[in-house]
């Protein structure tokens, strides 16, 4: 089992000014190895979910290590660009693109949109008219299938607001016959996130071969198929599963999906990539034992770290100061923010912990620092690297 934490490094964290993400590059470099070569394999393409994170100590190494870039806005595409992300391996997702998005992304002639409604189409068609350009596209379809997870990261049943539905497939067809600056690449999916229940990825497969066969029996050639991302990692024991299980996962998209030579299968990950490769390290600011409860209070909140505030998400807490770990206490473990809602988790077993101590939020690499916010006019996070 790999351990983030040793003596040397607690150490040199006292230098640092918490609250502060720390990031392990060599884990990160190592989770980048396991999955590229287990894409290889079946000759996938994995583009990077930049909205997990955006940090450029972090983008730099994922594109140095061959990845594509999935953008969701402006912003990430602009940030994509300027960290080297190729063009040809860039994809745009979004249920709100704005023009102005729509025609930056044109002017970096990305690969591809992942187009999730009809009316985007004729908007995106329109906006390359005027530039003289051909957009490559591929039809988000909401499949209705059900990912079981948290239902804030749900996104590919009915009731959500993603994709296009199974019924409007005969007004994309017909959309596409009158858009002539538009080149339909294929079909895209993404029906959720922190997935680890893998039937999931099964089901997702026979629906994907569904679509593709509604489109190649109209005469039009799916050349792309992506199915997003969503591989959810295990935030109970982030060192004995560092690295999630990239073989099974692809082997079932190569088992179960019907892709015909000349097609492209392509993903795009974000949590699995990045989620486990830092931690937010936090300073004990005082320990307030109550009548029937013990809170410790840090110097990170939910302006930090929103996850747990947003979704009940449960993150491994640490007392990484204390090496005897036999004086076993239970804490709720909260932030400074004036909501209630700001609670890391309750009910924690630490050994007794003191003002000054040390602490790790395990596993929050993705969706972490790119959620911070500046509620209370909190101060910018920081990060330290590992080297
Ligand atoms: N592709 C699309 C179209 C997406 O919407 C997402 C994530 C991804 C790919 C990457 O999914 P991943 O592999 O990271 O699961 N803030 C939430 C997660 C929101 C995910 C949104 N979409 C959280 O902290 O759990």
């Amino acid at each position: 089992m790999r351990q983030m934490f040793n003596a040397n490094i607690v150490a040199d964290f006292a230098q640092h000014q918490t609250p502060f993400y720390y990031y392990d590059l060599g884990l990160l470099k190592n989770t980048l190895d396991v999955c590229n070569s287990a894409a290889a394999k079946y000759n996938f393409h994995v583009h990077f979910a930049l909205k997990s994170n955006c940090n450029k100590t972090i983008l730099d190494l994922i594109k140095s290590n061959g990845f594509g870039a999935d953008c969701v806005s402006g912003g990430e595409l602009i940030r994509a660009k300027e960290i080297g992300f190729l063009p040809e391996q860039t994809v745009f997702a979004g249920v709100g693109k704005s023009d102005s998005e729509i025609n930056t992304a044109l002017d970096l002639d990305i690969f591809c949109f992942n187009v999730e409604s009809v009316q985007e189409l004729f908007v995106i068609n329109e906006l390359a008219q005027a530039k003289n350009k051909t957009a490559g596209i591929a039809i988000r379809v909401n499949p209705n299938v059900d990912a079981h997870t948290h239902k804030y990261i749900t996104t590919g049943l009915d009731e959500n607001k993603f994709g296009i539905n199974m019924w409007e497939l005969p007004a994309v067809a017909d959309a596409l016959k009158t858009c002539k600056n538009l080149k339909f690449l294929g079909i895209h999916f993404h029906i959720g996130s922190q997935i680890t229940d893998m039937n999931v990825f099964k089901s997702l497969c026979i629906k994907v071969n569904e679509v593709q066969n509604w489109f190649e029996e109209r005469g039009m050639p799916v050349k792309v198929i992506n199915v997003g991302g969503g591989l959810g990692i295990n935030y109970h024991q982030p060192d004995a599963e560092a690295i999630v299980n990239f073989e099974a996962y692809f082997k079932i998209f190569n088992d179960f999906l019907d892709v015909k030579p000349g097609k492209e299968v392509h993903f795009e990950l974000g949590r699995a990539l990045v989620a486990q490769c830092s931690s937010l390290i936090t300073k004990v600011l005082y320990i307030k034992n109550g009548k029937t409860k013990n809170f410790a209070i840090l110097d990170a909140g939910m302006t930090e770290l929103m996850r747990p505030a947003l979704y009940q998400a449960y993150h491994q807490i640490e007392n990484i100061s204390k090496t005897d770990k036999s004086v076993d206490t239970k804490y709720d473990v909260v932030g400074p923010i004036c909501e209630s809602s700001d609670c890391f988790g309750k009910e924690i077993i630490l050994p007794e912990t003191h003002r000054g101590d040390l602490m790790a939020i395990r596993s929050t690499g993705a969706y972490g620092e790119v959620m911070v916010s500046v509620y209370n006019l909190r101060p910018a996070i920081s990060f330290v690297f590992s080297d």
